[in-house]
């Protein structure tokens, strides 16, 4: 494995290796040793706002005794003159020896992993996925449920433009966890998704149309934000935001152990009146990210190997056919040189190798 791009890069039993390797990385974080990142740098190419994952990522890095580079706003770079991915991918694989990339095209990632010569992780690709938000999301689960599998899950919010929901679906459906969406009309899970989770994990995904009519059945409740910058024109925020909003009333219905996790930032989908509630776990799942980056750093950079006792996922099965993908915010509408390529998810799904979407007959 060269890069972190999707979820599925990685197998059930390498993200478990990975958590024991983030516990172990709690002890580097108390003790400040060993510096075993030292001479190695990380790129942080922020084409998209962030605060948690690109300063956790920097945090991680200087943590292992790397350094960092990178920016976070690209008009300050040459991307304003017109440079490609795929050139800042080969420039930058001169200057760095790892890569953390946020993009506000789905399967941005992707491309930058095709063209760089060292490995490519994926900050948050448009609306697509966020698979290390999903791995510390797993991770605050399993340390304080003690497992994934049987559990219940609420997603909440916008799941439909919301990345961080997509990667952890496919991820909790991996581990045997059970799923109910609640969201507003229009922002539900993309088909994309759901057709994925039916017909390669074979779990169905249902919705309930208040947070009242399941509450008292979760064990976990993953709150989203309405991602306001992605809604397009037909969809007006204050329709659609505001609508389910987690407050002391509703956690008086909740289990005593219902944990509250969400990728943050939040706007109003989380009373502040229930921050002090042992429950709420965002703020700890934050702070978990940066020990689960190291470990996923550390991984790619070689420093730290998987076991050969530990079974690897299989590479997606590519195919190139006359289809062309729908999706307007995919990367392949706006870097013309990219090829199309397509997943063949099962015998009967074939999606965009870079942004999953369900592509239509056509030319190339
Ligand atoms: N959760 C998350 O990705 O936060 P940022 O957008 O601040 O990086």
């Amino acid at each position: 494995m060269k890069d972190f791009i999707v979820i599925d890069d990685l197998s059930n039993e390498e993200i478990e290796h990975l958590f024991q390797i983030a516990d172990d990385m709690a002890g580097i974080i108390d003790s400040g040793n060993p510096k075993i990142a030292r001479d190695k740098i990380m790129a942080t190419l922020f084409y998209e706002p962030s605060t948690r994952t690109r300063f956790s990522f920097e945090s991680a890095m200087l943590r292992l005794g790397g350094n960092v580079l990178g920016f976070a706003e690209p008009k300050t770079t040459s991307v304003s003159k017109g440079e490609t991915l795929a050139d800042t991918a080969r420039v930058m694989t001169e200057y760095a020896d790892i890569i953390v990339i946020r993009h506000p095209m789905a399967g941005a990632a992707k491309v930058m992993a095709d063209f760089a010569h060292i490995p490519v992780i994926n900050g948050g690709d448009d609306s697509h996925q966020h698979p290390t938000q999903t791995l510390y999301d797993l991770y605050t689960i399993q340390k304080h449920l003690g497992t994934i599998k049987g559990l219940k899950v609420g997603l909440c919010g916008d799941l439909k433009f919301g990345r961080t929901v997509h990667s952890l679906a496919y991820a909790l459906a991996r581990f045997d966890a059970m799923m109910v969406g609640i969201a507003p009309a229009g922002l539900e899970m993309p088909n994309y998704v759901v057709q994925k989770l039916k017909l390669k994990y074979k779990q169905g995904f249902e919705y309930v149309d208040n947070l009242e009519d399941v509450i008292g059945d979760l064990d976990v409740l993953y709150m989203t934000r309405i991602q306001k910058e992605r809604l397009p024109q037909n969809i007006d925020y204050n329709s659609v935001s505001g609508k389910f909003v987690i407050n002391k009333e509703l956690m008086s219905k909740a289990k005593k152990q219902m944990m509250i996790l969400h990728p943050l930032p939040r706007v109003d989908e989380i009373a502040y009146e229930i921050d002090d509630d042992d429950r709420a776990f965002y703020f700890r799942q934050s702070a978990y990210g940066v020990r689960v980056r190291m470990a996923i750093t550390a991984l790619l950079l070689g420093l730290l190997k998987m076991p050969n006792t530990v079974r690897t996922q299989p590479s997606p099965r590519l195919v190139t056919v006359k289809k062309r993908c729908v999706n307007p915010r995919c990367i392949t509408t706006q870097e013309v040189y990219i090829e199309p390529k397509f997943e063949l998810v099962s015998d009967l799904m074939l999606n965009c190798a870079y942004c999953e979407e369900l592509p239509v007959d056509g030319e190339q």
